[in-house]
């Protein structure tokens, strides 16, 4: 069986979202026969933020026409759906960044949907396949918070990943990662614990969700 794994992290230590995946990752690993992992560390490599509208320019039924710069993106968005196609399973970390979207995983998410088979009511080639979606935060969104709304980023994830591309998907969430770093949320730190090992705990069963992809 073979998992795609995305990190959108900017960062390799302390990163919680690649903690988490770590034990999605091992939990399939554990249950799955003849394991291979594809990965995009899209935070650290990221997709180059000019691809998405060089790709979205290009005419694909006259290849012989376009510029260099076309042919290059569309050639990349085509290599990134072939990762997504030839997957059974679908392991995406991202970090919540300035109340939205990380900028990589929507240059990701843009550059791939250029390509026919990936768009809005297009084919959907991985309807029904098993993913998983780590999303962590640094402060706290829950209802009643002072920031209750603002997460901007986990709506529009679910959107594409479980509406326009039909991902069989489980979200494992988890808050309060800053806690131990910026001193004004030491009161938090008990919450946080809490968080975190629900969220652990979550991340090994969803990693069991996984196995069975193929089947699907
Ligand atoms: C540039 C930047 C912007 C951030 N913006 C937010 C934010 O708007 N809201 C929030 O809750 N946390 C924010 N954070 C905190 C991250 O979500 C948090 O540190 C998270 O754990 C990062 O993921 P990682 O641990 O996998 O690296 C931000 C962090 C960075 C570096």
């Amino acid at each position: 069986m073979s998992l795609f794994r995305l990190d959108a992290s900017i960062r390799t230590e302390g990163s919680v979202s690649r903690a988490l995946a770590d034990i999605v990752e091992d939990s399939w690993c554990e249950h799955s026969d003849d394991a291979t992992v594809t990965r995009r560390h899209i935070g650290l490599d990221p997709v180059p933020a000019t691809a998405w509208a060089a790709a979205v320019g290009a005419d694909r039924s006259r290849r012989a026409s376009m510029s260099d710069e076309e042919r290059v993106a569309v050639d990349l968005a085509t290599t990134l759906v072939d990762e997504l196609v030839a997957a059974d399973a679908f392991l995406f970390a991202v970090p919540l960044y300035n109340f939205g979207v990380s900028q990589h995983f929507k240059a990701w998410v843009d550059l791939a949907i250029t390509d026919p088979r990936l768009a809005s009511g297009g084919p959907q080639p991985l309807r029904g396949r098993r993913a998983v979606l780590v999303v962590v935060r640094g402060g706290a969104y829950g209802p009643g918070t002072p920031r209750e709304g603002w997460d901007h980023a986990s709506g529009w994830i679910r959107r594409i990943l479980e509406d326009v591309w039909g991902l069989d998907l489980r979200v494992v969430e988890t808050e309060f990662t800053l806690v131990g770093v910026n001193p004004a949320l030491d009161q938090f730190a008990e919450m946080a614990a809490r968080m975190r090992e629900a969220a652990d705990r979550l991340a090994q069963d969803h990693g069991r969700h996984l196995v069975g992809a193929a089947a699907d």
